[in-house]
Formats: C-alpha cells, structure tokens, sequence
C-alpha cells in the first residue's frame, strides 16, 4: 500500500466566485505540485461559502466553474481526491460534533469573523461564528498531516490543531494533529492597482484583479496598467510594492530567481517589464482556458467525476466519524 505510506495533505478552497491568480498562484499551483508528492485530498468548500449570503442560481454556476477551473489547473482525479464538500455528509456532522469542542472564546478571537462581521453587519450569523469548527472538521476527517493554507487562514489552522489535542486529551488518540504547509514559491499576489493590498475578486478597480479565465488581450492589458514607481529601475526593495508584486508573479511563472529577472530587465523601462510579466502569465494561464473550456462543455463528464470522488471522499472519512461519534457516547 504505497498510499499509506505517504503523508496525507487537505486542502480546500471555497468557490465563491471566479478563480483569481492570486488564488491559482497562491494555492492551486501549490496543490498541483503536492499530488505528485504526497496522499492529497483537495474540496470545494461550498458549505462554507454560505456563511455569506448566496444568489442560488450563481452558486450553482459558481461551483460547477470552480470545480471545472480546479481540474483545468491539473488537479487529477487519478492523483488526488478533488470533491465537493457538500456531497459528503460527514464534514457537515463533525462540524456540529467539533463545535461543543471549541469554546466561544475562541472562535471571538478569530480575526477572520471580526472582519466579516464588520463587512457583512447586515447577517452576522452563526455559522459565520463557528465557521473554523467546520473548517477543523474538514481537515481532521481526513487524518492529515499537512494544511497548506495561506496567511489569512493560519489562526484557523492552529484552532483546529487546539481542538484536536483537546479531543485526543479527553478520548485519547482520534485525530492526527496537522501542521500547517507553507511552500517557499507560493507568491501572495497583490492587487495590480493597490499593490499594498491582496489581489481580490471584489477589487473595486477592475485592472486590480487578473482572473484565471481572463483572455489574452485583457491579461496584458491590465499588466500594463499596473500601477509601480517612479524609480524606474527593476529591482526587489522595499516600498516598491507594485515591482516587488510583478517581480513575485514573474518568477512563479517563469521560475527565475529575482537576480535574473534584475539582469533580465537592467536598462529597461517598466514598460518593458510589465509587457513581458503580462504575456508570460498570459501563455501560463491559455492552456488552463482551453482545458477549461473543454471541460465546461462536458457535463456528464463532470458530473460523473464529482460524484466518485464523494464516494472516495466518504469511504475515506467513514472511519473517523465512527470512531469519534462512539468515543463521544452515541449509540451504534
Ligand atoms: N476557509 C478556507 C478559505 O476560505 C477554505 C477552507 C475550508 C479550508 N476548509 C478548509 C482550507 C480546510 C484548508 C483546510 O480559504
């Protein structure tokens, strides 16, 4: 059983509209790389996309998109499991189990809820609340041992390793306590046109945000307009945010180190360099499109990919809800 030997990653990503670059830069490229290493299992994590009010119809649209897009980026249903969390009932009932296992104080703590809560004041509800339980569930299902998982959600990661311990203390052992995976080029990618802020889907300036699905012609243009200094020199220094973004996201794609792309661009204007950053995201993302495209059109396809990976994903976590469910005292 060579997959047993492997460490086991989870990992998911919500689907709440399109994909960025920052998203795919950030996290789907990491995944990708993951599958060839480690035992990975990846969710669209639509039930935590409700915790935000949701128009049905886009949220249908939204997941189908997000699932399509994630399997455009090469996650492969051979390699990894790849599901929709909705589809396995399991996350759902170790949610509700994990929440009278995490305190109120804790989850108050979460900076995460402080900000939604100041950006959604209309509908702060529960499940916005105890959102990290659900989030601790997903993981601990699965027994894994690395969570790769960007800045904003390490608080959520150390919460769900408190509450393993915590339950592994009153039962004994149950879960694999997780660590967090943080890869070296993993770029945190800034928005184009406020490089001090995360590229983001609800930028309120179009140019900001490069989607994944974005054609050619539009990719290059908004690198053009991105917004830099007025030094002129292509360097890494601080206070040069919009450069040291381009920077970033012109080695994720090319891989060169930061002296070469120095050397690359001495003497050159930031013209040069915001053209050449464009068309090489630009060529990086046109496969993905097209295998999207291909992908989008095939339902059945989808369809049947999405509904053995559920039955994977169940088969796998099947297990450790049983475990926990009478370690807690329920009747079999
Ligand atoms: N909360 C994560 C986000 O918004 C998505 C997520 C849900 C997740 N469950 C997870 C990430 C488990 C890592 C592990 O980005």
């Amino acid at each position: 059983m060579e997959q047993s030997q492997k460490k086991v990653v989870f990992s998911a990503i919500q689907p709440s509209g399109t994909i960025t670059l920052g998203n795919y830069l950030g996290a789907i490229k990491n995944w990708q790389v993951m599958q060839e290493e480690f035992d990975c299992v990846y969710a669209l994590a639509d039930l935590h996309t409700i915790t935000v009010r949701q128009e049905p119809a886009q949220m249908r649209k939204n997941i189908i998109d997000a699932y399509a897009s994630i399997l455009a980026c090469g996650i492969d249903p051979e390699k990894s499991v790849f599901f929709i969390q909705s589809h396995v009932p399991a996350h759902a009932q170790l949610a509700w189990v994990l929440s009278c296992y995490t305190q109120f104080g804790e989850l108050s703590r979460m900076t995460q809820f402080k900000d939604k809560s100041v950006k959604h004041a209309e509908n702060i509800n529960a499940g916005l609340f105890t959102y990290p339980s659900l989030m601790a569930a997903d993981i601990l299902l699965y027994q894994a041992d690395l969570v790769p998982v960007g800045q904003d959600q390490q608080q959520h990661l150390e919460l769900t390793r408190n509450i393993a311990t915590r339950f592994n203390g009153l039962y004994s052992d149950t879960f694999t306590v997780p660590e967090g995976y943080y890869p070296k080029a993993g770029a945190r990618v800034m928005s184009l046109q406020n490089p001090e802020n995360k590229m983001s889907k609800s930028d309120t300036n179009i140019n900001g945000c490069v989607h994944l699905l974005d054609s050619t012609d539009v990719i290059i243009k908004k690198f053009k307009r991105a917004v830099t200094d007025s030094e002129a020199i292509v360097r890494r220094a601080e206070g040069k945010d919009g450069i040291n973004n381009l920077m970033n996201i012109y080695s994720a794609v090319t891989g060169l180190s930061d002296e070469q792309i120095e050397n690359e661009f001495a003497g050159k204007g930031y013209g040069d360099f915001k053209l050449a950053v464009g068309e090489a995201v630009a060529e990086n993302l046109r496969p993905i499109r097209e295998k999207y495209e291909a992908l989008i059109k095939d339902k059945a396809y989808l369809e049947e990919s999405y509904k053995a990976a559920a039955v994977a994903a169940s088969l796998r976590c099947r297990k450790t809800l049983q475990k926990v469910m009478k370690k807690v005292g329920f009747v079999f």
